[in-house]
């Protein structure tokens, strides 16, 4: 359901000398969008708009965001009564199939995802291949392209067969996860269990070892659904785009979402929580200075930002941090836990929410601010932390690779440019180049 409402408002636009009347859509929460589709052909002028600031590039139904508002849903339900009572395979189940599950239906979904746990014996071996201290994204973006050489049966008629492919990810893409965990520290391989929920399988993937057996914690298993909710969607964020732009190509699921999760890996979007925590531990080695970050994220000639601050879309509190830093409070009581970067984090924010640099820009906590402090207590390693995100945003990537299948406003992804470089010249023959100088 990709439907969009046409309204009676049309846009002026004036070129030339002429009059162009460009239509206003409008969407389920009021949002409004010109319709440009005819500019170029009625004008001969395309529109510039770096880092698609204002450019909505699809109608979708899955999640909406309000920045100015700090609102945030998926499938019309608001993130904090689901990250509250739903678990991650419920809210995946609802961002893919537009509803929440009946009994039956969930209880067939986690069967499939315990069907699905397991990874091919030979893909097994591909773990070997990387050399020591590989980057857990490289690996798992590898693994995940690798999907569909092990699996390419469903390729012919994806949305026949979304459901299957979608369970087969969500559940390799954990087993992957810990996997490669399990291999950086040289520890055996622990297989997945059909007797555990998604959260805890994972868990259990992770910390269990032939000395000492792994006991799940509720508080634990809790945290984790409630973070994983909390990454689900975030509509056309760097990495979703890139999974709609590379599978507008038509290209299978499993080479888009590794695309996706290359995407994820930057500093400036998943591999933020990443830098975070590297950012708060940098400031506690160094006795707990952070007024000194403070200063060299407003210095205009320092490149330094304070990561885990600001969003392209929220220019006020991100409603996912706001639940995060409860979480990360109860989570670390719950277990007893002393981490002297959650003081640390706290007090940055207090400065940073009271410093004009700060006000002005409406620079606030992101969702990657607390969440590692999060990660870090129920013993997550910080190399683990976007992998962690990846595993999140899947139902959501899973979502719009769908969606963008199915839209019938459909096309390859193909901006335009204004193209700035030299003017036509004549060519230069080898012998009478000078070369670049
Ligand atoms: N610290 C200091 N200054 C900042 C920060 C920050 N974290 N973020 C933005 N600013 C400043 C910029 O320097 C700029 O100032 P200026 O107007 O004086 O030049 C102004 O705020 C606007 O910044 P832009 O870069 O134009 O904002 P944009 O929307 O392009 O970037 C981004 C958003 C990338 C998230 C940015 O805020 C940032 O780099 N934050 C730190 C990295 C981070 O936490 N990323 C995770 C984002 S959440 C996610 O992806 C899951």
């Amino acid at each position: 359901m990709t439907n969009r409402i046409i309204t009676d408002e049309k846009a002026e636009l004036i070129l030339d000398g002429k009059t162009y009347h460009l239509p206003v859509i409008m969407g389920t929460e009021g949002e409004k969008a010109i319709d440009i589709k005819s500019l170029r052909a009625q004008t001969g002028y395309i529109t510039m708009d770096s880092g698609f600031m204002n450019t909505g590039a699809c109608c979708s139904s899955i999640t909406f965001l309000d920045g100015e508002e700090g609102v945030l849903s998926y499938r019309g339900y608001g993130i904090e009564e689901l990250a509250e009572n739903c678990t991650f395979v419920e809210v995946s189940y609802l961002l893919d199939n537009g509803c929440l599950p009946s009994q039956e239906q969930l209880s067939n979904f986690s069967q499939m995802l315990g069907k699905y746990a397991m990874i091919h014996e030979d893909m097994i071996r591909f773990f070997d291949g990387f050399p020591p201290n590989s980057p857990p994204m490289a690996i798992l973006s590898s693994m995940v392209n690798s999907l569909c050489s092990f699996y390419p049966d469903m390729l012919d008629n994806p949305l026949e067969n979304i459901d299957k492919m979608a369970a087969r990810l969500l559940s390799k893409v954990r087993t992957i996860a810990a996997f490669s965990y399990k291999k950086s520290m040289g520890q055996p391989l622990v297989y997945p269990r059909h007797d555990l929920s998604y959260c805890a399988n994972f868990l259990n993937m992770m910390f269990d070892s032939p000395v000492k057996p792994y006991e799940v914690d509720d508080t634990v298993v809790k945290a984790l659904n409630k973070l994983l909710i909390l990454h689900g969607d975030h509509e056309q964020n760097c990495s979703t785009s890139t999974v709609r732009v590379v599978g507008s190509a038509r290209v299978n699921l499993y080479a888009s979402i590794s695309a996706g999760i290359n995407a994820l890996w930057g500093p400036l979007h998943g591999g933020a929580n990443q830098a975070v925590m590297e950012m708060l531990d940098k400031i506690h080695m160094e006795g707990g200075n952070f007024k000194k970050y403070i200063e060299r994220a407003k210095d205009p000639n320092d490149p330094f930002r304070l990561v885990g601050f600001g969003h392209r879309v929220y220019k006020t509190h991100d409603p996912r941090a706001r639940i995060i830093k409860k979480a990360c409070e109860d989570v670390l009581n719950a277990l007893n836990v002393k981490d002297p970067l959650l003081d640390i984090a706290r007090e940055l924010e207090a400065v940073a929410l009271s410093d004009e640099y700060f006000i002005e820009r409406n620079l606030y906590p992101n969702v990657d601010f607390y969440s590692g402090i999060i990660y870090r207590a129920i013993g997550i390693p910080t190399n683990m932390f976007t992998v962690m995100f990846a595993l999140g945003r899947l139902p959501g990537w899973i979502a719009h690779w769908k969606e963008m299948w199915d839209d019938p406003d459909w096309r390859i992804s193909r901006p335009r440019q204004i193209y700035v470089g030299h003017k036509r010249r004549p060519f230069v023959p080898i012998e009478r180049r000078t070369g670049c100088v």
